[in-house]
């Protein structure tokens, strides 16, 4: 059962963003609206694919995030070398995790595709409480991502 929090979210983020196809108008909407919908969010934000193996941060919410990641370091450069969802319940114990808040516990990072599956970037969520994201918290916001980007053109 997904929480009523995704379907008011989603039909707001399908509202805002009705005919945009910038990523980053969308990300910012999204990084605002998510932010500010899930309690347990205390950074909340984009990575983008600027350059083969290269991340670079986009629009989020919270305190200041370090701003280039290689595909080869972190729980963000997981989610883009592997293309898949990184849900980490304690951040101490991911090998290479990259602290951008010492208060940081937990977090969740989903690669974000457009409709030809081009890898655009990736959409990481931080907080200061352990194991603060569910399965059902990975599914939902995976199909909200989904929905947002597939029509947005893929890395230049
Ligand atoms: N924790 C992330 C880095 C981004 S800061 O948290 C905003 C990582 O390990 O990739």
């Amino acid at each position: 059962m997904v929480p009523a929090l995704y379907d008011e979210l989603r039909q707001r983020l399908d509202a805002l963003c009705a005919g945009e196809f910038d990523p980053i108008a969308l990300m910012a909407t999204v990084a605002c609206e998510v932010h500010h919908a899930l309690p347990q969010a205390d950074w909340t934000g984009f990575y983008r694919v600027v350059a083969p193996g290269l991340l670079k941060i986009g629009p989020y919410q919270g305190g200041h995030g370090c701003l280039t990641i290689p595909f080869d370091r972190g729980v963000c450069g997981a989610a883009a070398r592997t293309g898949q969802a990184q849900r980490v319940d304690d951040v101490h114990q991911f090998p290479g995790h990259i602290a951008c808040a010492a208060s940081t516990q937990s977090e969740l990072v989903l690669p974000v595709w457009n409709r030809r599956g081009d890898l655009l970037g990736v959409f990481d969520i931080d907080s200061n409480q352990p194991a603060a994201f569910s399965e059902a918290d990975e599914l939902a916001l995976t199909t909200l991502l989904a929905c947002c980007f597939a029509n947005c053109a893929g890395p230049a």
